[in-house]
Formats: C-alpha cells, sequence, structure tokens
C-alpha cells in the first residue's frame, strides 16, 4: 500500500461511523483524494448524498455509478476529507496544485467538519515553498499578476490550464507567508483574483497523515 492509499484508508475506518441515512459527504480532488473516492466506489457507504470539489473526481465517481449533488441542493455537508500541498502545525494549507482550490475553500467552508488528508511529504514548518495557485478572471491575468509582482511575488502562468470555473491559474513563489491568513485576504482583495489556494481562514480541523508504513491524526 503506498502512503496515500494508507491514509486514506485509515481515514476510512476513522469516518465510517458517522454515516447514517443523512449524511452529507465531501469528496476533494488529487491523487490523495481519489485514494478515498476509491474506498467509497467500494464500500458504497449508505449516505443521503455526495458533494464534490471537481469536475475531475465526479467524473470518476459518476464512472462507477454515485450521483453527485449541487452543493446549492444539499446544503452544508457534515464531513469535507481532502489533500493538500502543503500542512503546517496550525493546521493552515496550501492547496490548488490541482488547481481545483476555488471549488474546494467553497465545499470546506460549508463543511462541518474538513479532514485533510495527505503523506507526510507535506508536512511544512513553513508554508509557502509550494507554488502558490491564483484563480484569475482571464482578462484580469496581466493586471493580477503586476499586482502580485508589487506585493513581492513571483507569477507563472499556467499555460493551457483551464479550471472547473472557465477560469487561468498564476503559480506564484516568493511571498511572504509569515501570517498566512493576511496574504490569503490580500490576495483575495486585488481585482480578478477568485481565489487563492491559502486555506488560513478555513482550515483544516483535522489532519491525518501516512508514511509507508502507518497512519496517524496529527
Ligand atoms: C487540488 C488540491 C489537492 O488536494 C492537492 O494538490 C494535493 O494533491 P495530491 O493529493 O495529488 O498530492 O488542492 O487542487
Amino acid at each position: 500500500m503506498t502512503s496515500k492509499e494508507l491514509v486514506a484508508s485509515y481515514t476510512y475506518e476513522l469516518v465510517k461511523n458517522k454515516f447514517h441515512k443523512d449524511f452529507i459527504l465531501g469528496i476533494g480532488t488529487g491523487s490523495t483524494a481519489n485514494c478515498f473516492i476509491e474506498i467509497i466506489k467500494k464500500e458504497k457507504p449508505e449516505i443521503k448524498a455526495l458533494v464534490s470539489s471537481s469536475e475531475a473526481s465526479s467524473d470518476i465517481l459518476r464512472s462507477e455509478g454515485f450521483e453527485i449533488s449541487e452543493l446549492n441542493d444539499v446544503g452544508g455537508p457534515d464531513l469535507y476529507v481532502d489533500g493538500a500541498d502543503e500542512v503546517n502545525d496550525k493546521f493552515e494549507l496550501i492547496k490548488g496544485g490541482g488547481g481545483a482550490h476555488t471549488r474546494e475553500k467553497i465545499v470546506a467552508a460549508a463543511s462541518r467538519e474538513f479532514i485533510c488528508i495527505i503523506d507526510d511529504s507535506k508536512i511544512v514548518k513553513k508554508l509557502g515553498a509550494f507554488p502558490l495557485a491564483i484563480e484569475v478572471i482571464p482578462s484580469a491575468r496581466s493586471y493580477v499578476a503586476r499586482q502580485i509582482v508589487a506585493m513581492g511575488g513571483k507569477p507563472t502562468y499556467r499555460v493551457g490550464f483551464v479550471t472547473d470555473n472557465g477560469n487561468q491559474i498564476l503559480d506564484v513563489i516568493n511571498l511572504n507567508f509569515d501570517v498566512p491568513y493576511e496574504t490569503e485576504i490580500r490576495l483575495n482583495r486585488i481585482p480578478g483574483v477568485v481565489d487563492n489556494g491559502i486555506f488560513a481562514t478555513r482550515k483544516a480541523d483535522k489532519v491525518i497523515s501516512a508514511d509507508s508504513s502507518e497512519a496517524r491524526s496529527l
């Protein structure tokens, strides 16, 4: 078993007793979330609804016959399970390596509980080494890039990538992460920014991590 498979199965065992016929489960995006999806596909828990944070995850689940509900129709999920690119000891995250962070942040914000599942390589002392994905309205891309440069950041256009919302991504290094919450808010104030991959306003409630031999709650 890989560390991603291990953390996914450990997490499923931890949460499966919470499931019931009125339970709403939110599912994230990426290779670690996909391991959790594999277990959902196999175990088929009896829950009321599944909400997904990306077309990619929805496609995988639909291909197995699962119905995906709109967040607007079901209200807040009881639990959201998703991966991350970096996690610090306050459970603040960088997400968006897969470019799905805007919808991920919406589902996380709407959920009663957010469990982040990672392998140990994602644990950092300080956020910010992983390039920060910023989703931008296409016509605002150059303007937003200039504002980011003025903040000291170095943006790179993720060429050829279109988000599920029809927008573009700037991947940014060299930003100040002394107070992640402030950087998250400051970036989102730039006109044309849809959202950025810092999850400090809505951080994870629980982080479960694994190496190649064991998984544990941090
Ligand atoms: C997608 C994400 C993912 O959760 C993040 O990139 C981690 O991915 P993986 O589990 O493949 O390492 O934020 O937008």
